[in-house]
Formats: structure tokens, C-alpha cells, sequence
């Protein structure tokens, strides 16, 4: 069998994006209309968005951003802090305003100061949503300090999560950017209710990564990337085939002199080349006849959204990643910068 030339797969969907707001909003919605038909976005703004209301303006401050025609949808996220209010999520979720709610840990990364400090005092808005079937999606670290950074997603995983899934049996869970075997084997192991996403620089980069010839500051983003072992098994998961783990890329912008800087930002903006980076991984795990499941259909079945009938193609043709996109007045370095990516998306 020659090597494929070309994938043609239904469109897929972001189930876990950072779109910011106002001049760094209108610079990168285009990159992510261009290949996904609709995202989960992040309620990571300051202040972050913890009402129906702030939703609604914040989607259509989204759909102000995109390009003339694009059929691209936001899908919403409610933000949570301690004490979040049940009825707010619920008049939201109903509305169509809140797809997800999101669970920071107080302190656990970019905006999250007002996260939660005590996932008990957010039991009753979790009760609610697992009577409603509004899913949690989870950003897995704990953040005290004590606890070595390369190690907060699977103690997270052992103090937290593991509780949490047997409280909230029928709450629909998504464990967010998984990082380590720990996160998949557990992903894995647990029932229907509770699924990952993976995102494309977990897949490609391990800790190595973070100080190759020098310190690296467009590797870093939280959760932290592993060592090998630890890559090795998210890519493992993300090409099983099973139904649990799908597309999140977490893209994640910061402007250059954010990142390069004596206390960089954590984030990688993946966006414009997230499928051609998806599809360089698959390939190479000689899984790209599941690409299109983990991509485009795995996440609206979790969801249980209908799938896209749109379709895309990616041809091989050898494309260069800009070593850095203008953007807000300043720049952005994108994830693969200065490399060549195998592969192409076609433009229909
Ligand atoms: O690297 C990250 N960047 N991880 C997160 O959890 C947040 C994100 C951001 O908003 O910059
Ligand atoms: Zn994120």
C-alpha cells in the first residue's frame, strides 16, 4: 500500500479553546472558524464569565470576530467559583448559553485566581448539573505548592477526581489536556461518564521540549508537558480508537513579549495548524483511519450534539509554519513555528 495522499474526514470541532477578547479576540477567531465548525470556549477572561449574561455578550463579541460568512458556532462555558450559583447554571445551560462549566482550582493557571478554592462549595451547583446533564469539564492539577509541578495532574486525579466521578456517578466529566498515563489509564478505566480531551502539543512534545539548546518558552504550558513515558501513553489513548478521548486544543495565545519574558505566560496558540499537527501525530502512529473519529466525532457524541456533515480535506503538501503572525499590536508564535508540517488543510 502506498502512503495516503489525501484525508478527507467530516469537520472537526475544538472541544476546548482560549478566543481571549477584544484586539487578541478579532486576531485568532479566524484561525479556528478556519478549520473547526464549532468550539467549547474557555471562560478564562478578566472577569471571567460566570453569568448567562456575560456569556451572551461574550458569544456575540465572538461572532462580531469572525470573518464575513463563517458558519463557525461558540459554544459557551460558565466559569466557577466557590458558591456558584445552581439556578444561574441552570437558567444558562437552558438558554443555550452554558454547553459546559468549567472547574479551575483556585491558583491552577492563566485567570484562575477566582477558581475554586473547595469543591465543596460548589456540590450544589454539581448536583445540578448532573440532574440537568450539563457536563464539568475539569482542569486537573492541584496547585499547592508543595507538590512538584510535573506530578499535580495525577495527584489531582487521586485526591480529587477519583471522589468526584464516585459523588457524581451520572455527571458527565471531561478531564481536560491530559498530560500523563495516570490521566488516560483513569480516563480509560472509568465509565461513560467521564472522557478527555488531548491536545495537540501533548501529543507532539515531552518535557525535553521546555529546555532543547536552551530554555523554550513557547513549550510551556500547563499542564506542563511530561517526560516520554507520559507522551507515549496520551498518544496511545487519543489513537486507541476509544470513544473517550477527543480534539481540545487548548490553544492558548499570549502575546510574544508575554511569553518571552522573565515570568512567561503558560499557553501555545496551536490554532492555525491544529488538524495538520492532529494529523502529523496520527499518521505517525500509523492510526490516521482514526482520525476522523477522535477529531470529529468522539466530542459530539459526549456532547451529545449532532455531528458536522461539512467535510474537509487535508492534502499531502509540505507546508512552512510562520516563525511568528502579527497580532493585538504585537505577535504571536505559533506552535511548530519555523517547522514543516506533511500535511495541508484544503480550503473547500
Ligand atoms: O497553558 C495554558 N494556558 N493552560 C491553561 O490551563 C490556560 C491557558 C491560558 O488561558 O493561557
Ligand atoms: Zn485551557
Amino acid at each position: 500500500m502506498g502512503e495516503a495522499t489525501r484525508i478527507e474526514i467530516r469537520r472537526p470541532d475544538d472541544w476546548h479553546v482560549h478566543l481571549r477578547d477584544g484586539e487578541m479576540l478579532r486576531a485568532v477567531a479566524s484561525y479556528t472558524a478556519r478549520q473547526f465548525a464549532r468550539a467549547i470556549v474557555m471562560p478564562n477572561l478578566v472577569p471571567p464569565v460566570t453569568t448567562a449574561g456575560a456569556a451572551e455578550a461574550y458569544r456575540q463579541r465572538v461572532l462580531d470576530a469572525l470573518p464575513e460568512g463563517s458558519g463557525f458556532v461558540p459554544l459557551m462555558t460558565c466559569y466557577l467559583t466557590d458558591h456558584a450559583d445552581p439556578d444561574e447554571l441552570a437558567r444558562g445551560h437552558e438558554a443555550g448559553l452554558f454547553t459546559a462549566a468549567k472547574l479551575y482550582p483556585a491558583h491552577a493557571t492563566t485567570n484562575s485566581a477566582f477558581g475554586v478554592t473547595d469543591l465543596a462549595t460548589i456540590r450544589p451547583a454539581l448536583e445540578r448539573m448532573q440532574r440537568i446533564g450539563m457536563p464539568l469539564l475539569v482542569h486537573g492539577e492541584v496547585t499547592d505548592r508543595d507538590i512538584d509541578i510535573f506530578d499535580r495532574e495525577a495527584v489531582y486525579i487521586d485526591r480529587i477526581l477519583t471522589g468526584l466521578v464516585r459523588d457524581f456517578p451520572e455527571l458527565r466529566i471531561v478531564l481536560e489536556h491530559i498530560t500523563t498515563a495516570e490521566a488516560a489509564a483513569f480516563v480509560e478505566s472509568a465509565g461513560p461518564t467521564v472522557a478527555a480531551t488531548v491536545t495537540p502539543h501533548h501529543m507532539a512534545l515531552n518535557r525535553n521540549a521546555l529546555f532543547e539548546g536552551g530554555l523554550r518558552p513557547h513549550a510551556y504550558c500547563l499542564p506542563v508537558v511530561k517526560r516520554e513515558r507520559h507522551r507515549q501513553a496520551v498518544r496511545k489513548a487519543a489513537v486507541s480508537g476509544s470513544a473517550k478521548f477527543f480534539l481540545g486544543t487548548d490553544s492558548a495565545p499570549h502575546a510574544v513579549e508575554r511569553k518571552e519574558a522573565d515570568c512567561g505566560c503558560a499557553g501555545i496558540f496551536n490554532a492555525p495548524y491544529a488538524i495538520e499537527s492532529y494529523a502529523t501525530a496520527f499518521e505517525e502512529e500509523g492510526a490516521l483511519d482514526r482520525l476522523e473519529a477522535f477529531a470529529s466525532e468522539n466530542g459530539p457524541l459526549f456532547y451529545g450534539l449532532p455531528r458536522n456533515e461539512e467535510r474537509i480535506v487535508l492534502e499531502r503538501v509540505p507546508i512552512e509554519v510562520e516563525t511568528s503572525l502579527p497580532a493585538a499590536g504585537s505577535a504571536l508564535v505559533p506552535f511548530h513555528a519555523g517547522e514543516t508540517l506533511p500535511w495541508r488543510l484544503v480550503q473547500a
